[in-house]
């Protein structure tokens, strides 16, 4: 495992993430997750990140894996997500969380703090002022953003010193390498990526056919539908071929081409399984060529290009068309409108986040009838039929 150097401190280039103890990647025994997350300290990780969001015993679990060496850990948490699906950034709120997380967390500093959804009704100003007086008081060290549209990242970026951005990066999900990336670069800010090995489909090990446990996340996630995932697997292919050459397996060439986008300073990962963290660590500690950097570029150019070809297309079917009876399916194609609209910036965020909210309600519910889908769908056409 190599290290990389920020601000004095040499960070793991793979880091080990939290997020499966929410269950969205299925039931996660805790026991199995305490075990992995032991394995990845003593294979070298010491970056850790979690949420309070991840589930009520995620940052305690951590806590305690972390408390033996603490000095030499790095840990980050979030703040911005209350009951859920709540965004809340209030001064007074983003100080009871970290409160809450130091005391989590058994820790009387966490490295990265950062805000983890927006609040369109929380002034940045206001956000910034507890993030820093959190960072005045020696609560936090570096405070960050996190899965914020470019628009709203913009202003944080304008009116705050962020240390950190953690942003979703890995051959199938490309978009921050020319938003966020380069605003690291430029201004020296350490870039974490998440979700490294495309939530596992990267690994080669799931194809069309793949099915996954009812609470899954994956089951409505983009990158597993339609045009991501017939795109996915086209890139998992390449990787493999490319593979044979290092002999690495095509996840930890999508985990070394990560480490290889300038700006990048760690990449996250979670697995609940030893041998699946191995195999990821296994992505740091040598080198892709430049030519073969140069073919994989090639290639996802070529993938770019399919989907600015095909995903209008495709939401102007889904958007124009009934919706299925079948109330998951009718929830995938609306959750994949939505964030694909959002990636591509077909609308803003103010317009996108209360209708994803609203969907996000309708799920938790179980709600089956079609018309509250359509009602949805209305509104998505509302906002997008400027750009259709
Ligand atoms: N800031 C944010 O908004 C945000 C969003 C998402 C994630 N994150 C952070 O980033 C961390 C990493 O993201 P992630 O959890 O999505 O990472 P990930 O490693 O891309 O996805 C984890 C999933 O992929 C599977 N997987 C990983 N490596 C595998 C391998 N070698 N072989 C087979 N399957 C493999 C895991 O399966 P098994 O369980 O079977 O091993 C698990 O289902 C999170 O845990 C979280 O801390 C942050």
């Amino acid at each position: 495992m190599d290290y990389s150097r920020y601000k004095k401190m040499d960070i793991s280039q793979v880091g080990m993430g939290c997020y499966a103890l929410s269950g969205a990647y299925g039931g996660t025994d805790i026991s199995t997750y305490k075990k992995v997350l032991l394995h990845a300290r003593k294979h070298g990780v010491n970056y850790f990140d979690t949420a309070p969001a991840y589930g009520p015993k995620a940052e305690r679990i951590l806590g305690k894996i972390i408390k033996p060496d603490r000095e030499e850990m790095y840990v980050s948490t979030k703040v911005g997500m209350k009951n859920e699906i709540e965004p809340i950034l209030s001064y007074e709120h983003v100080i009871s969380s970290c409160e809450n997380s130091l005391r989590e967390l058994d820790t009387d500093y966490i490295d990265f703090y950062f805000v983890h959804y927006a609040d369109i009704n929380t002034p940045i100003e206001e956000t910034l002022n507890a993030l820093q007086d959190l960072q005045s008081d020696g609560k936090i060290v570096h405070y960050g953003i996190s899965h914020l549209s470019q628009e709203n990242a913009s202003s944080y970026f304008k009116k705050g010193n962020i240390g950190a951005v953690m942003m979703e990066l890995s051959p199938v999900a490309r978009s921050a390498l020319d938003t966020l990336l380069p605003i690291c670069r430029d201004e020296g800010i350490a870039g974490i990526a998440f979700s490294v090995t495309g939530r596992g489909v990267l690994t080669g090990r799931y194809n069309r056919n793949s099915s996954f446990q009812d609470i899954d996340i994956r089951n409505i996630d983009p990158l597993f539908k339609y045009t991501r995932s017939e795109s996915a697997l086209r890139i998992v292919d390449e990787l493999k071929e490319l593979g044979k050459k290092y002999d690495k397996t095509p996840v930890q060439i999508a985990i070394r081409w990560v480490l290889s986008q300038p700006g990048i300073v760690c990449a996250l990962t979670g697995p609940s399984k030893k041998e699946h963290l191995e195999e990821n660590i296994g992505g740091s500690g040598w080198e892709i060529y430049h030519e073969d950097m140069d073919h994989i570029d090639d290639v996802l150019k070529r993938e770019d290009d399919f989907l600015d070809r095909e995903e209008p297309r495709l939401i102007k079917s889904i958007l124009s068309n009934p919706l299925p009876n079948d109330s998951s399916e009718a929830i995938s194609q609306l959750v994949y409108v939505l964030e694909v609209a959002a990636q591509r910036n077909m609308a803003k965020e103010s317009q996108i986040l209360p209708i994803f909210q609203k969907l996000w309600s309708l799920k938790k519910e179980g709600a089956d009838d079609t018309e509250s889908f359509e009602s949805i769908k209305g509104s998505i056409n509302n906002i997008l039929n400027l750009h259709l």
